[in-house]
């Protein structure tokens, strides 16, 4: 087993005095025993990573571009993210996927890229509502997935973070049951079996409405190595309790 991991995603959010009074409080009360990061919108992340140097909180941006340099105005390269200390980067969240038209090959190009200088992307994947309601979960997943095999190869699918955002919970306040999280979970895990060497040690994780209630529960379930926080991320209470959570269930000494 291993440590859990907690990403909090701060989506469009936040300004100079919000962000260091929310931080200010994380940074002080991270429990020991996890690995936590905090993905903010690119103007906050040198103030971040600034608040942040000398503690266990890791830094990380919301998107990367799946282009290494030149005329592609607007874009940002995963080469800055990593020249100014980023970690990790959100790629195919379903919000970028439903409001931006990133598609699957894009979003696998893009985790390319972000490996490529050394960033661990979390890549996100997971079905709507109708697609859950048609019986299509397994089917949207392994689309979502096998974008990723064509785009890189076992060694590099092996330094994903991948996250199970089902549509329908993300921002709803309605998380999936421990039970519906565990069957994709394990779905996904089954996947990874059967294209990289040590699946097990593929960090998987759960996102869409985890709150402190239920963040103990869904981290603690059989494939779950810890969760991608939105909401709750945004107020420091809130979140290091989901944070203490994960530490209860996080092993205390990693193998
Ligand atoms: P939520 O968002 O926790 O607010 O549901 C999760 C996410 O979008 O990563």
């Amino acid at each position: 087993m291993k440590r859990k991991l907690v990403v909090g995603n701060w989506k469009m959010n936040g300004d100079l005095r919000r962000n260091a009074r929310l931080l200010e409080g994380v940074v002080r009360d991270l429990p020991d025993g996890i690995d936590c990061a905090v993905c903010v919108p690119f103007p906050y992340l040198p103030q971040v990573q600034e608040m942040v140097a000398g503690s266990r909180l890791r830094l990380g941006a919301q998107n990367v571009s799946e282009f290494a340099d030149g005329a592609y105005t607007g874009e940002i390269s995963a080469a800055m993210l990593a020249d100014i200390g980023v970690q990790f980067v959100v790629v195919g969240h379903s919000e970028r996927r439903a409001l931006f038209g990133e598609t699957d090959d894009a979003v696998a190009r893009k985790a390319l890229a972000a490996l490529g200088r050394g960033l661990t992307p979390i890549v996100c994947v997971g079905e709507t509502l109708a697609e859950r309601d048609e019986g299509k979960v397994e089917a949207v997943l392994e689309r979502q997935l096998n974008a990723l095999t064509a785009a890189m190869e076992a060694g590099q699918l092996a330094r994903l973070v991948l996250a199970y955002e089902p549509v329908w919970a993300i921002g709803t306040g309605r998380a999936a049951s421990p039970a519906q999280v565990q069957e994709v979970l394990a779905f996904i895990r089954a996947w990874l079996r059967e294209r990289v060497v040590d699946a097990d040690a593929v960090t998987v994780l759960y996102g869409g409405s985890v709150k402190a209630d239920t963040a103990g529960t869904l981290f603690g379930l059989p494939d779950a190595d810890g969760g991608l926080i939105g909401g709750a991320s945004l107020d420091s209470a809130q979140f290091l309790e989901i944070c203490k959570a994960a530490a209860a269930v996080s092993p205390d000494k990693v193998d």
